[in-house]
């Protein structure tokens, strides 16, 4: 039997606000195994965000995980420390590129001093050839390093913190819509690296409200809706065969893959 890489089991995430509670992610149980790429689709609103925070602990208050558990090659790591889970997991492990992360990298830093900066904070030297390395594998240039965040275009800037997320060799990227903001032909040269990444044998956990990009990439696909996972299945069955009325509805509506229902 193939070994769990990721697994979530029967987790729960509330907002808790002054008036009332959201329950933005309810109940999901999802299991990744070795080596498997995954997706996760679903109209804005549903959870989505919530869920990958959950696993990364990006949930800060209001929000909180009211239930479940969630493991990584069968350790807990919802019961390890904020240390051991940055020190150990972060980056290391699972490296998650949040939704507009293209707009967070520092204005005031060149890219090479941010890049130094997540080595620093990880106790390892700072490698220029690696780091050359990596940016010529999301297809960037070295000179790319003495820049400053405004200098580069949105694409741009999208492969340098997708070349961030792999600095420290994780083996599951988490991406959140990571093509939102960019026009269609960068959009495309993103899922193209993205794919790149998944043959050389990392996971990719790949977030977005667009199927037809997902099926594109990764092996499996859970549509989501007001918090809960409704279907779950390989994405060949997903987007030919759905069993559930709303993926029905989500293929439908996107203009690539309606003519395959
Ligand atoms: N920090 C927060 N405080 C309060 N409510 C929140 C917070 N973050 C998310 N929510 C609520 O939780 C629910 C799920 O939000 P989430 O951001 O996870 O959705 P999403 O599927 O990622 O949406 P999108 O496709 O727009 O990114 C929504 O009802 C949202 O309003
Ligand atoms: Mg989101």
């Amino acid at each position: 039997m193939l070994k769990n890489k990721l697994l979530i089991s029967g987790l729960s995430v509330s907002y808790f606000l002054h008036n009332k509670s959201i329950n933005a992610v309810d109940n999901i149980f999802i299991e990744l195994k070795k080596g498997e790429s995954l997706g996760i689709a679903g109209e804005s609103g549903c959870g989505k965000s919530t869920l990958v925070s959950a696993v990364m602990r990006n949930i800060t208050p209001p929000g909180k995980i009211t239930a479940g558990s969630i493991f990584l090659d069968g350790e807990e790591i919802t019961k390890l420390s904020d240390k051991d889970f940055d020190s150990r997991i972060r980056w290391k492990k699972i490296s998650l590129i949040f939704q507009g992360a293209l707009n967070s990298l520092d204005p005031v830093y060149t890219i090479k001093n941010q890049i130094k900066d997540i080595f620093e904070t990880h106790g390892q030297p700072y490698d220029n050839q690696n780091v050359i390395t990596i940016l010529e594998n999301v297809g960037l240039e070295q000179s790319v390093l003495d820049k400053y965040p405004h200098e580069l275009s949105g694409g741009m800037k999208q492969r340098i913190v997708i070349a961030i997320a792999l600095l420290l060799e994780p083996d599951i990227i988490i991406a959140d819509e990571p093509t939102t903001a960019l026009d269609v032909l960068v959009q495309a040269q993103i899922i193209k690296l993205l794919k790149k990444l998944k043959e050389k044998g990392i996971s990719i956990i790949l977030i977005s409200h667009d199927l037809a990009l997902i099926s594109e990439l990764v092996d499996k696909i859970g549509i989501m809706y007001a918090g809960k996972i409704i279907e779950f299945n390989l994405t060949k069955e997903i987007i030919f065969s759905p069993k559930n009325e709303y993926t029905k509805k989500l293929i439908l509506s996107t203009p690539q893959l309606g003519q395959a229902l």
